[in-house]
């Protein structure tokens, strides 16, 4: 009988304490210990020389969109698409249509699981203005990974903007809460006066700084009010990093990858296929996001994978649909930040696993260590390689980094001891499980590794 399913050899691997030479071994799911495995009888012996093993990384802003869609996403191919581009786990966004409101549909989408994704996922709630009343029992459900609030960037029930209802919503409940935090009044107000001029370039100045950090600023007073704490998704500006830097008492912090990677010269070059809420700006804006990725104040980097039909990207603007596709294409373009010295692989670790298991509460992953699950993300840094079209698994079938060369590459990607992804072939059948979240209510035992101790 083999000892342990699968051992890592001679990988360097990323440890929350360092980089360190040392082989993993993996039994039930679970990380069994690290050190030296020669002797060690297993299932499955992967030799890692050359190759960094990261803890398994996820991305905590995806738009699987299912229910939704099938030509533009399903939960299929956003984790097919997450396993190719090396992330063991997603935490999936409500705005679904219809969108996640109430138990019986989380528990609908969480039974597809075994059979549809690659890779496991929590789910975000929506409040809603029909919703308001019943969230905290919400985000008690098992799985739930935050309730998520659209105080700007949604329309209809969804958008939940004035400062009572904001409130009533952080009044229900006691788990961090998430925000688009864009201030939609302001956002309307503007909108009739940037009809003119070059139309995706009036896209930042239409919702422009203030936008953003008005909302923020009160967000940030009404969970004060209320003592409650949160997290600001896709921060964008210098400003509100400025200001949420003073904030750790009640928020946490997300950038987002095309945030760190673009400026608004992406306008000129993709039109409507550079849109996104809240808008790329200016290079002053991304040097002070590289600046809170080095001082520490960011949390974590997400990716607002939100695909969209080419149709809807291409109407013209301001009707253009917002946002863009990225759960494949980040960590390539991550590491492309490593290689360019821009940041480590221990900060890189730090943003993409151990960051978001910290800010919404997992129990179970974000270390390589011994206990932990057996996620990992096997990258190899020397690997050239261009992004393209063609490699994109959504239906939708465009990146904004079509043509983007990257130096380092994700190459094999193991969920809970499995291997799911190796050069680019999706291997086995869908095994992802719904990721257990601290404050649900759940007993972490029976959800950690393979669930089989
Ligand atoms: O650009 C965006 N697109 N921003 C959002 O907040 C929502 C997203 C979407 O769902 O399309």
């Amino acid at each position: 009988m083999p000892e342990y399913e699968l051992v890592l050899k001679n990988g360097t691997c990323v440890l929350p304490w360092g980089l360190s030479n040392t082989d993993v071994a993996v039994r039930d799911g679970r990380i069994a210990g690290l050190g030296s495995f020669d002797a060690a009888r297993a299932e499955q012996v992967i030799d890692c020389t050359g190759l960094h093993v990261l803890p398994g990384l996820i991305d905590p802003h995806v738009h699987a969109r299912d229910p939704g869609d099938p030509l533009v996403e399903t939960l299929e191919t956003a984790t097919r698409g997450a396993v190719l581009g090396g992330l063991c786990s997603i935490f999936d966004m409500p705005n679904t249509a219809p969108p996640l409101l109430n138990v019986a549909d989380l528990d609908a989408k969480r039974a597809r699981l075994p059979a549809e994704a690659w890779c496991d996922i929590g789910f975000y709630v929506a409040a809603a203005q029909s919703n308001l009343g019943t969230l905290a029992e919400l985000e008690k459900q098992s799985n739930v990974c935050a309730v998520k609030l659209f105080a700007g960037g949604a329309k209809g029930d969804l958008l939940v903007q004035d400062d009572a209802s904001i409130e009533m919503a952080l009044r229900n409940g006691v788990r961090r809460m998430c925000f688009h935090a864009e201030d939609e009044y302001r956002v309307q107000e503007r909108r009739a006066q940037y009809s003119e001029g070059d139309p995706h370039r009036l896209h930042a100045e239409w919702r422009d700084v203030e936008c953003a950090l008005l909302g923020t600023r009160r967000i940030v007073a009404l969970a004060r009010k209320v003592g409650r704490p949160i997290h600001i998704l896709h921060v964008s500006t210098a400003e509100e990093l400025e200001f949420l830097a003073g904030c750790r008492d009640i928020a946490t912090v997300e950038l987002l990858v095309n945030h760190l990677t673009q400026t608004d010269e992406v306008y000129d070059r993709l039109g409507g296929y550079g849109v996104m809420n809240p808008p790329i700006r200016s290079q002053r804006h991304r040097d002070a996001a590289w600046a809170a990725v080095a001082n520490g104040s960011v949390d974590v980097i997400g990716s607002d994978h939100a695909p969209h039909a080419r149709a809807a990207k291409e109407r013209p603007w301001p009707d253009t649909a917002a946002g863009l596709t990225g759960v494949q294409t980040m960590v390539p373009i991550m590491l492309d930040h490593v290689s360019a010295g821009r940041l480590s692989l221990s900060r890189l670790a730090d943003l993409m696993s151990a960051g978001p298991a910290r800010v919404y509460g997992v129990p179970t992953k974000g270390r390589l260590a011994t206990g932990y699950d057996a996620d990992f993300t096997i990258v190899d840094m020397s690997h050239r390689r261009r992004i393209e079209n063609a490699w994109i698994a959504a239906p939708c079938g465009w990146t904004p980094f079509d043509g983007h060369d990257c130096t380092g590459w994700p190459r094999m990607t193991v969920v809970r001891g499995r291997c799911v992804m190796r050069d680019d072939e999706v291997l086995g059948t869908p095994s992802g499980r719904p990721v257990p979240f601290l404050g649900t209510g759940q007993v972490p035992k029976d959800q950690v590794g393979s669930g089989r101790s």
